[in-house]
Protein backbone atom coordinates (compact mmCIF):
# COMPACT_ATOMS: atom_id res chain seq x y z
CA UNK A 1 0.00 0.00 0.00
CA UNK A 2 1.35 3.73 -1.09
CA UNK A 3 -0.33 7.17 0.59
CA UNK A 4 0.27 10.09 -1.94
CA UNK A 5 -0.06 13.76 -1.44
CA UNK A 6 -2.28 15.15 -3.47
CA UNK A 7 -3.26 18.84 -4.05
CA UNK A 8 -6.38 20.16 -5.31
CA UNK A 9 -5.27 23.16 -6.34
CA UNK A 10 -6.88 27.30 -6.02
CA UNK A 11 -7.92 27.14 -9.52
CA UNK A 12 -10.02 23.49 -8.85
CA UNK A 13 -11.35 24.76 -5.06
CA UNK A 14 -12.76 28.65 -6.89
CA UNK A 15 -14.33 26.13 -10.00
CA UNK A 16 -15.93 23.95 -7.82
CA UNK A 17 -14.29 20.93 -9.18
CA UNK A 18 -13.56 19.05 -5.91
CA UNK A 19 -16.33 16.89 -5.65
CA UNK A 20 -15.81 15.54 -9.23
CA UNK A 21 -12.07 15.12 -9.19
CA UNK A 22 -12.44 13.02 -5.61
CA UNK A 23 -15.46 11.25 -7.30
CA UNK A 24 -12.83 10.08 -9.90
CA UNK A 25 -10.12 8.73 -7.14
CA UNK A 26 -12.98 6.89 -5.46
CA UNK A 27 -14.86 5.62 -8.50
CA UNK A 28 -11.12 3.97 -9.25
CA UNK A 29 -10.74 2.12 -5.84
CA UNK A 30 -8.67 4.71 -4.21
CA UNK A 31 -9.14 5.54 -0.62
CA UNK A 32 -9.59 9.02 0.71
CA UNK A 33 -7.20 8.54 3.93
CA UNK A 34 -6.65 12.77 4.53
CA UNK A 35 -8.46 15.84 4.00
CA UNK A 36 -7.81 19.59 5.03
CA UNK A 37 -8.83 22.52 3.70
CA UNK A 38 -6.65 25.45 3.98
CA UNK A 39 -4.33 28.14 2.41
CA UNK A 40 -0.90 27.59 1.96
CA UNK A 41 1.73 30.13 3.35
CA UNK A 42 4.75 31.13 1.44
CA UNK A 43 7.05 29.37 3.86
CA UNK A 44 4.91 25.84 3.44
CA UNK A 45 4.70 26.84 -0.63
CA UNK A 46 8.87 27.00 -1.09
CA UNK A 47 9.73 24.04 1.37
CA UNK A 48 7.12 21.95 -1.21
CA UNK A 49 8.45 23.56 -4.17
CA UNK A 50 11.81 23.29 -3.22
CA UNK A 51 13.28 21.57 -6.13
CA UNK A 52 12.14 24.37 -8.44
CA UNK A 53 13.57 27.30 -6.90
CA UNK A 54 15.33 29.68 -9.55
CA UNK A 55 13.10 27.99 -12.24
CA UNK A 56 10.99 30.71 -14.41
CA UNK A 57 8.07 29.62 -13.50
CA UNK A 58 8.63 29.49 -9.52
CA UNK A 59 7.43 32.81 -7.99
CA UNK A 60 4.18 32.79 -10.13
CA UNK A 61 3.66 29.31 -8.79
CA UNK A 62 3.96 29.91 -5.45
CA UNK A 63 1.71 32.88 -5.98
CA UNK A 64 -0.84 31.30 -7.06
CA UNK A 65 -0.27 28.32 -4.86
CA UNK A 66 -0.68 30.99 -1.97
CA UNK A 67 -3.65 32.98 -3.74
CA UNK A 68 -6.20 30.70 -2.29
CA UNK A 69 -7.23 27.83 -0.36
CA UNK A 70 -6.56 24.40 -1.12
CA UNK A 71 -7.75 21.04 -0.45
CA UNK A 72 -4.78 18.48 0.19
CA UNK A 73 -5.79 15.04 0.25
CA UNK A 74 -4.12 11.77 1.72
CA UNK A 75 -5.03 8.97 -1.36
CA UNK A 76 -4.03 5.37 -0.39
CA UNK A 77 -4.07 2.32 -2.28
CA UNK A 78 -1.47 -0.33 -4.21
CA UNK A 79 1.22 1.55 -6.22
CA UNK A 80 -1.32 4.74 -5.44
CA UNK A 81 1.38 7.10 -6.25
CA UNK A 82 1.95 6.52 -10.32
CA UNK A 83 -1.67 5.68 -10.65
CA UNK A 84 -2.59 9.43 -9.09
CA UNK A 85 -0.01 10.40 -11.54
CA UNK A 86 -1.61 8.94 -14.75
CA UNK A 87 -5.13 9.89 -13.61
CA UNK A 88 -4.00 13.78 -13.12
CA UNK A 89 -2.45 13.53 -16.71
CA UNK A 90 0.76 15.70 -18.38
CA UNK A 91 1.93 18.99 -16.24
CA UNK A 92 0.06 21.16 -18.84
CA UNK A 93 -3.54 21.82 -19.05
CA UNK A 94 -2.98 22.04 -22.85
CA UNK A 95 -1.13 18.85 -23.17
CA UNK A 96 -2.90 16.66 -21.34
CA UNK A 97 -4.57 13.48 -22.87
CA UNK A 98 -8.56 13.73 -22.82
CA UNK A 99 -9.74 11.22 -19.82
CA UNK A 100 -7.11 12.62 -17.45
CA UNK A 101 -8.37 15.42 -15.08
CA UNK A 102 -5.99 18.17 -16.52
CA UNK A 103 -6.95 16.58 -19.62
CA UNK A 104 -10.67 16.88 -19.19
CA UNK A 105 -11.16 20.43 -16.62
CA UNK A 106 -8.52 22.51 -17.63
CA UNK A 107 -6.95 24.40 -20.48
CA UNK A 108 -4.42 26.67 -18.82
CA UNK A 109 -0.58 25.36 -18.13
CA UNK A 110 0.45 27.26 -15.26
CA UNK A 111 -3.53 26.86 -13.52
CA UNK A 112 -3.70 23.05 -13.81
CA UNK A 113 -5.60 22.01 -10.92
CA UNK A 114 -3.31 19.40 -9.26
CA UNK A 115 -0.84 18.20 -7.72
CA UNK A 116 0.62 15.08 -6.77
CA UNK A 117 3.95 13.06 -5.14
CA UNK A 118 5.94 12.30 -8.18
CA UNK A 119 8.00 9.54 -6.08
CA UNK A 120 7.52 7.49 -2.57
CA UNK A 121 10.21 9.74 -1.19
CA UNK A 122 8.41 12.85 -2.33
CA UNK A 123 5.18 11.34 -1.18
CA UNK A 124 6.64 10.64 2.31
CA UNK A 125 8.18 14.02 2.68
CA UNK A 126 5.08 16.32 0.92
CA UNK A 127 2.65 13.95 3.51
CA UNK A 128 4.82 15.16 6.42
CA UNK A 129 5.00 18.85 5.37
CA UNK A 130 0.71 19.12 4.87
CA UNK A 131 -0.49 16.65 7.17
CA UNK A 132 0.57 16.36 11.30
CA UNK A 133 0.71 13.49 13.78
CA UNK A 134 -2.93 11.74 13.49
CA UNK A 135 -4.40 13.81 10.45
CA UNK A 136 -3.97 10.61 8.41
CA UNK A 137 -6.34 7.91 8.77
CA UNK A 138 -5.93 4.20 9.00
CA UNK A 139 -9.22 3.12 7.21
CA UNK A 140 -10.66 -0.34 7.80
CA UNK A 141 -12.54 -0.62 4.75
CA UNK A 142 -15.52 -2.66 4.56
CA UNK A 143 -15.43 -3.07 0.85
CA UNK A 144 -11.48 -3.80 0.46
CA UNK A 145 -11.94 -7.74 -0.45
CA UNK A 146 -14.28 -6.45 -3.48
CA UNK A 147 -11.73 -3.77 -4.48
CA UNK A 148 -8.67 -6.07 -4.35
CA UNK A 149 -8.39 -9.96 -5.04
CA UNK A 150 -7.42 -10.39 -0.88
CA UNK A 151 -6.98 -14.24 -1.90
CA UNK A 152 -3.33 -14.64 -1.68
CA UNK A 153 -3.33 -12.52 1.71
CA UNK A 154 -2.51 -9.00 -0.07
CA UNK A 155 -3.93 -7.10 -2.15
CA UNK A 156 -3.86 -7.92 -5.85
P1 LIG B 1 2.95 19.16 -9.67
O1 LIG B 1 4.32 19.14 -9.05
O2 LIG B 1 2.17 20.41 -9.37
O3 LIG B 1 2.19 17.90 -9.37
O4 LIG B 1 3.09 19.17 -11.26
P2 LIG B 1 4.07 18.33 -12.16
O5 LIG B 1 4.87 17.35 -11.33
O6 LIG B 1 3.26 17.79 -13.28
O7 LIG B 1 5.02 19.45 -12.72
P3 LIG B 1 6.39 20.02 -12.12
O8 LIG B 1 7.41 19.93 -13.19
O9 LIG B 1 6.71 19.45 -10.79
O10 LIG B 1 6.04 21.56 -11.95
C1 LIG B 1 5.35 22.02 -10.80
C2 LIG B 1 4.30 23.01 -11.20
O11 LIG B 1 4.95 24.16 -11.72
C3 LIG B 1 4.20 24.70 -12.79
N1 LIG B 1 5.04 24.72 -13.97
N2 LIG B 1 5.05 25.70 -14.82
N3 LIG B 1 5.60 27.36 -17.04
C4 LIG B 1 6.28 26.23 -16.89
O12 LIG B 1 7.15 25.87 -17.65
C5 LIG B 1 5.94 25.38 -15.75
N4 LIG B 1 6.50 24.22 -15.49
C6 LIG B 1 5.91 23.80 -14.35
C7 LIG B 1 2.96 23.85 -12.94
O13 LIG B 1 1.92 24.42 -12.16
C8 LIG B 1 3.38 22.55 -12.32
O14 LIG B 1 2.27 21.82 -11.84
MG1 LIG C 1 5.96 17.95 -9.57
Amino acid sequence: METTLIILKPDAVQRGLMGRIISRFEDKGLEIAGAKLMTISQELAATHYKDHQGKPFYDGLVGFMTSSPVLVLAIRGVGAISICRSMMGATFGSKADAGTIRGDFGVSNSFNLIHGSDSPEAAERELGLFFGAGEVQKIDRAIQGWVYDMSSGTAE
